[in-house]
């Protein structure tokens, strides 16, 4: 065998830990996978002194990650820090400007500044991969890159994020409110003390415009993703959706309009009958359409310590194997513009959730704002009978375009009779 491959490992929490975990435990099959023995010879991390569970004896240590991906006697360089920029951003940008390859977990990193990156590697021949930055242990990246790498792609979707899913699950499985399954999630270690990234859906967005990217070769566009998170969501309206026959799912769902590519995060009510409605607890799932292959759906673990770890060490092996792909699928100067279609021009169908005071003429009324534009209704529900409460109402739309769903829901919320924001989620046939 040759000499050994010489890595650096950048950020040693749980993913960076993971990661020499199995390259030392696993030596002999990763050398074998690779025709080479690889070896972690550097190391950079906040805390040197920090106890990780790991064997770190023989590593060079490095205070400065950004200095170790510059100087450190390497080829591969793994970037597992995270952050869209910063000390991660520095790490990605000095190890490919000295032609040193990168894997890295970073969606963050990847969906703001993916097109620079890719094009500063290119200039040098260093390789970006990223498995892991996309549903973690579940190889999406490399189905599409390679797998679907004779389709076109009409539309990528999936779900992306374990704590969305598993608030979701928990919610219809114990007819629970969001706040209590999310302080639930905290103390599991299912949801961060700071949750924002994961409920309000940005995570999923991050991972979507990553993913888009490759599944059309075009240019990543994170700004061009429409987001909505789970907060809103309440236990009534999973109640409702287990009644018409549908589960609520986040989804990020990038589609291929030929007008252009229409991306986009939010809550879905989506078919109990579609695989992707049991997808559940903290699993990730991706589902891809080509023209040649059909459907295909990948379902595991999109987070944790082995599932991550399993995606960066797959791509240190590629890589060693002599894969030299480019980062979004096709090289920088051939990536399509993203052109973002706006979400208004979504045609679907819709559930409504209105709060109305039960009195004669408010149906009525909303009858009136949504012939008004076009709307029309596919199904009604209202049970409950107390003049002088608000009770739910609660519509199923036929297909019908967002803006006039939008303007018939801005009519509706100014009758008298409805006395909170109307709750609108989108319905979907994966
Ligand atoms: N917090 C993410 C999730 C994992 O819940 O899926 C890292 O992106």
């Amino acid at each position: 065998m040759t000499a050994p491959v010489r890595i650096a490992v950048a950020g040693l929490g749980t993913v960076g830990a993971a990661a020499v975990g199995i390259l030392r435990s696993s030596r002999e099959l990763v050398a074998a996978r690779c025709g080479r023995p690889v070896d972690v010879v550097a190391v950079s991390a906040r805390d040197r002194n920090r106890s990780r569970g790991v064997d770190l004896s023989g590593c060079a240590w490095y205070d400065d990650a950004a200095a170790m991906a510059a100087e450190a006697d390497v080829e591969i360089v793994l970037e597992l820090i995270g952050g869209e920029d910063g000390i991660a951003r520095a790490v990605c940008e000095r190890a490919t400007a000295a032609g040193r390859h990168v894997v890295t977990a970073n969606k963050a990193l990847l969906a703001h500044r993916g097109r620079e990156l890719a094009l500063a590697a290119e200039e040098t021949g260093a390789v970006i991969a990223c498995e892991a930055a996309v549903a973690g242990g579940v190889p999406v990246v490399k189905a599409l890159r390679e797998g679907f790498a004779g389709n076109r792609i009409s539309r990528v979707y999936g779900i992306l994020n374990g704590t969305c899913n598993y608030i979701l699950s928990t919610m219809r499985q114990t007819g629970r409110g969001f706040d209590e399954v999310l302080a639930e999630a905290q103390r599991l270690g299912y949801a961060e003390a700071d949750p924002g990234f994961d409920i309000d859906g940005i995570d999923t967005a991050h991972k979507l415009a990553v993913l888009a990217a490759i599944a059309f070769g075009c240019e990543i566009d994170f700004s061009g993703i429409h987001v909505e998170g789970i907060r809103q969501v309440t236990a009534d309206d999973i109640g409702y959706a287990e009644e018409l026959g549908y589960r609520i799912k986040l989804l990020g769902i990038a589609s291929d309009t030929g007008d252009g590519i229409e991306q986009r995060v939010h809550p879905c009510m989506v078919p109990v009958d579609a695989p992707l409605a049991h997808v559940e607890g903290v699993f990730n799932a991706v589902v891809a359409e080509g023209d040649a292959a059909g459907i295909g759906m990948l379902e595991g673990r999109g987070a944790g310590a082995g599932p991550t770890a399993s995606a960066v060490v797959a791509d240190v092996i590629d890589i060693v194997r002599g894969a030299r792909l480019p980062l979004f699928t096709v090289p920088v100067s051939q990536l399509r513009p993203a052109r973002t279609v706006p979400i208004d021009r979504r045609t679907g169908p819709y559930y409504v959730r209105l709060t109305v005071v039960d009195r004669p003429g408010v149906i009525a009324d909303i009858s009136a704002a949504l012939r008004d534009e076009q709307v029309s209704v596919e199904s009604l529900i209202q049970r409950a009978r107390a003049p002088e409460d608000a009770v739910p109402v609660v519509l199923t739309l036929h297909e019908t375009r967002e803006d006039a769903v939008q303007r018939a829901l801005a009519r509706i919320a100014a009758i008298d009779m409805v006395v909170k924001p109307p709750c609108m989620i989108r319905m979907e046939s994966p």
